[in-house]
């Protein structure tokens, strides 16, 4: 029997009227954002929310984000203090993840048991309409099988997530941003803390706090599955191709010449002399690394999917902007299973 794929709705009120109801009645719909994907629910109610867990193949004890229409909607989910406050009116709508005490309507489901909730406010029109029209906040981790590279166009949660519980995803075009928000635990606002590199650089929330933002150290970031983990949601091995991918710093015409012809090659930019090697691909004409992050992901699948034997990318270098957002996603894409 061919599988079930889901289906892709067009961004129609109609539609929109129709998703929001699916969500209600305690469905899951893959959503557009302008970070990636998500794979949303409603997140007051733990059945609906189990959907998301199973659908996914994610375990239990990986807590969900949960996505408000607005500002105003944090109060209901989590236990604001200025900082947070100060952050949220300055970055969202926008690719931030704030971690807050949780108010006692979040299930523990949604939060792997812990007294913190993860919350944001997108920055996609018809994410924030859904929201609205569903008439709760919604959770939604990114719409991918666990550990396989996020999504970031509708046909990637359609073709990713056949065969599961889900029955619709309402296209919302091409993600802008591309890698998944920034999240910032917040629940002790004197040290705010990194957990997860994205799409805001973290010198723009330093701005906004006049504070530094503890990062980190790669030790505790580089957790294997299966042993506790510091932070949930800190795999190496994550994001992942099933083509074998090396990285590296440069990738230059010298090493080209000694690769063989089924291997890929994906560089930061547009080389000056590539000829027409086939195997060789970029994510950004000039190597803006807003242009790489937004390319990341859909490149990484269609390589996966090309029947290469090999991938090999180069790495940016650097704590600027998107670099450690896009460095942190190769880097576990890369890990050894
Ligand atoms: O851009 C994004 O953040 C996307 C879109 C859909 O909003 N969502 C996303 O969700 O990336 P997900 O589930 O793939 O990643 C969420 C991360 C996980 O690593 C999870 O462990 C962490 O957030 N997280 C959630 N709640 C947390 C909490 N209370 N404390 C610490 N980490 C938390
Ligand atoms: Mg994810």
């Amino acid at each position: 029997m061919p599988i079930a794929l889901p289906r892709v709705f067009r961004p129609t009120e109609n539609n929109l009227a129709r998703l929001a109801a699916r969500l209600r009645r305690g469905d899951i719909v893959g959503v557009p954002s302008e970070t990636v994907y998500g794979l949303a629910a409603d997140a007051l109610d733990a059945d609906a929310c189990a959907r998301i867990f199973a659908a996914k193949g994610r375990p239990s004890t990986d807590p969900l984000i949960v996505h408000l229409a607005s500002v105003r909607d944090l109060a209901t989910v989590a236990v604001a203090n200025p900082a947070a406050l100060a952050l949220a009116r300055a970055c969202w709508p926008g690719p931030l993840t704030l971690v807050l005490p949780k108010q006692a309507c979040i299930p523990d489901l949604v939060t792997a048991g812990r007294a913190t909730v993860a919350v944001r406010v997108p920055d996609h029109p018809l994410f924030r309409k859904l929201i609205r029209l569903a008439g709760r906040p919604l959770a939604a981790p990114s719409a991918n099988p666990f550990g396989y590279i996020s999504p970031t166009a509708a046909a990637h949660v359609r073709d990713g997530l056949a065969g599961t519980a889900l029955r619709a995803v309402l296209d919302g075009g091409e993600c802008r941003v591309g890698v998944e928000s920034t999240i910032v635990d917040l629940t002790d606002p004197a040290r705010p803390r990194l957990l997860r590199p994205g799409g805001l650089s973290v010198e723009s929330i330093e701005a906004v706090l006049g504070l530094s933002v503890i990062r980190p150290r790669s030790s505790e970031t580089r957790v294997r599955a299966g042993v506790a983990a510091p932070a949930p949601g800190m795999l190496t091995q994550h994001y992942s191709p099933r083509t074998p991918l090396t990285l590296h710093r440069r990738i230059d015409m010298a090493d080209l010449a000694k690769l063989p012809p089924d291997a890929a090659v994906l560089l930061l930019r547009r080389p000056a002399a590539s000829g027409t090697d086939p195997r060789v691909y970029w994510l950004s004409e000039r190597g803006e690394l807003a242009e790489i992050a937004r390319h990341l992901f859909a490149r990484l699948r269609a390589l996966d999917k090309a029947g290469w034997s090999h991938l090999h990318a180069e790495v940016p270098a650097g704590s600027e902007g998107l670099a450690p957002a896009i460095r942190d996603r190769l880097t576990r894409a890369a890990a050894k299973r």
